[in-house]
């Protein structure tokens, strides 16, 4: 049986929460390996809405949760979601979380800093969700980040503030805004020191163990690869890598532990804050998909842009991502629309390509190719099963299959969990 990871495959917010935790009924231990509480995935199981940003989805079915090294963790962040999803009924313990011991932290001065150089930017900003995800990246690969073993050695983590309030605060003062002081940060780090630590330890040995018991590893992505810092719409991206790739990296297991590549997408598409959209609806339809999909951003609430399945982007995703199978979510959003729209590919200065280019100017220029679709009367809300779907349904399903070059081995057809049809189990492999 192989281990699986889920990655999203357009610009977040896909349903990788619902899929994860769905998957997870068959998994042992769910890893997060990238991304930080700027992720938002909202679970519907029953009567019970969970929204979880740092949390692996997995600890709602009661499994192993763990935060590996790749992901950026505010530690303030985490106790306020231990405690809400706490107050829900869920149990979120040293017993059922584990910590990546080199997990790099976000502190108070990183959303400052994302925030003011937003401010800086003005129109041409990234639209981030202002949590300081960007700028606590930026301190790991420049070697200065705060991780949570330094909490338990506070010589070593004075000598660390200091180190990283010269770089900070000569940016704060660049920036016209407030410094920070370092003995505030101390005594805020080690006054959380005692809450967090319990929670810490080398999680590569725990996966180590886990891959020789044969135990199943489910790796939860978090943003998606149009995000992703490499392979997206630079700059209009997030700060990590969101491709499978980084789930062995981010988490300290082989890359050979990664299993299946789960890729997730919407049957249409969306995307919150900046950057380029071919697809994108401007219209009625626009609003409707955003209405009857309840399009607003988990983390910041603004109202997410939406477009058409642009299956050109989607197919580069798949590769770049290593996507081996898809799940198509959101099917129902798109019950009785008259026709429907594909993007298949883009006309970009006059001449027609098959991939979305990696230069600021020729994507900004991507005009959209559609292909037209009829759409279907019936309902797919809520179907469990392929012969449920209209017609047309499926044959819309088919299509986006060809055009983006992998199987779709899982449908979403309601926010609620058990409202999937599965073509092929993933961890089968
Ligand atoms: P994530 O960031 O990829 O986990 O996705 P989000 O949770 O941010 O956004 C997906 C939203 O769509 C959530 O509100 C889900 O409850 C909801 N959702 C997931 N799958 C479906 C589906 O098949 N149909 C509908 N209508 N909603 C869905
Ligand atoms: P999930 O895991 C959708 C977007 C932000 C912004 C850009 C950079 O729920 O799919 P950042 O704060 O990361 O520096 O912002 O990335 N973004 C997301 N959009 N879903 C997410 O996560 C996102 N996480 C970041 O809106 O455009
Ligand atoms: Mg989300």
């Amino acid at each position: 049986m192989a281990n699986v990871a889920v990655i999203g495959a357009q610009w977040g917010d896909e349903g990788k929460g619902k899929v994860v935790d769905w998957l997870a009924s068959r998994a042992d231990i769910v890893v997060r390996f990238q991304g930080g509480h700027n992720a938002g995935h909202t679970l519907v199981v029953g009567n019970e809405t969970y929204k979880l940003s740092l949390l692996p989805s997995g600890v709602v079915r009661g499994k192993l949760g763990i935060i590996g090294n790749g992901v950026v963790l505010d530690p303030e962040a985490l106790l306020s979601e231990i405690a809400r999803v706490t107050a829900q009924g869920l149990k979120v313990t040293p017993e059922n979380l584990r910590i990546a011991e080199n997990v790099p932290l976000i502190l108070p001065l990183h959303p400052a800093l994302d925030k003011a150089r937003e401010a800086a930017r003005g129109e041409d900003k990234i639209g981030t969700t202002g949590r300081g995800i960007g700028p606590a990246y930026e301190d790991k690969v420049g070697r200065r980040a705060i991780r949570l073993c330094d909490l338990a050695e506070p010589e070593t983590l004075s000598a660390k503030l200091d180190e990283l309030l010269l770089h900070h605060n000569a940016l704060f003062r660049g920036l016209g805004a407030p410094e920070f002081a370092k003995q505030e940060l101390l005594d805020g780090l080690l006054a959380l020191a005692p809450k967090l630590l319990p929670f810490s330890e080398p999680v590569w040995e725990r996966l180590a163990e886990a891959r020789a018991t044969g135990k199943r590893v489910l790796f939860e992505g978090a943003q998606a690869v149009m995000l992703d810092v490499d392979h997206g719409t630079y700059p209009y991206v997030t700060s990590s890598n969101t491709v499978a790739g980084n789930a062995a990296a981010g988490s300290g297991a082989g890359p050979d532990a990664i299993g299946f590549v789960l890729g997730i997408a919407k049957a249409y598409a969306t995307r919150v804050g900046s950057g380029p959209f071919p697809s994108e609806l401007f219209d009625e339809t626009g609003r409707l998909l955003g209405e009857r999909g309840r399009e607003f951003g988990t983390v910041t609430g603004r109202p997410r842009r939406c477009g058409w399945f642009d299956a050109c982007m989607v197919r580069q995703a798949v590769k770049v991502g290593g996507v081996q199978g898809l799940v198509l979510t959101k099917l129902d959003v798109l019950d009785g629309l008259p026709e429907l729209k594909i993007c298949t590919g883009y006309r970009i200065h006059g001449e027609t390509v098959k991939y979305l280019p990696a230069a600021f100017r020729a994507q900004a220029a991507a005009e959209p190719i559609f292909e037209t679709m009829p759409g279907w009367a019936g309902s797919t809300r809520g179907a469990r099963s392929y012969a449920e779907l209209p017609a047309e349904a499926v044959k819309y399903v088919r299509r986006i299959e060809e055009l983006v070059e992998a199987p779709i081995v899982l449908l979403s057809t309601s926010p609620e969990r058990d409202d999937t049809i599965m073509m092929r189990d993933p961890f089968a492999g």
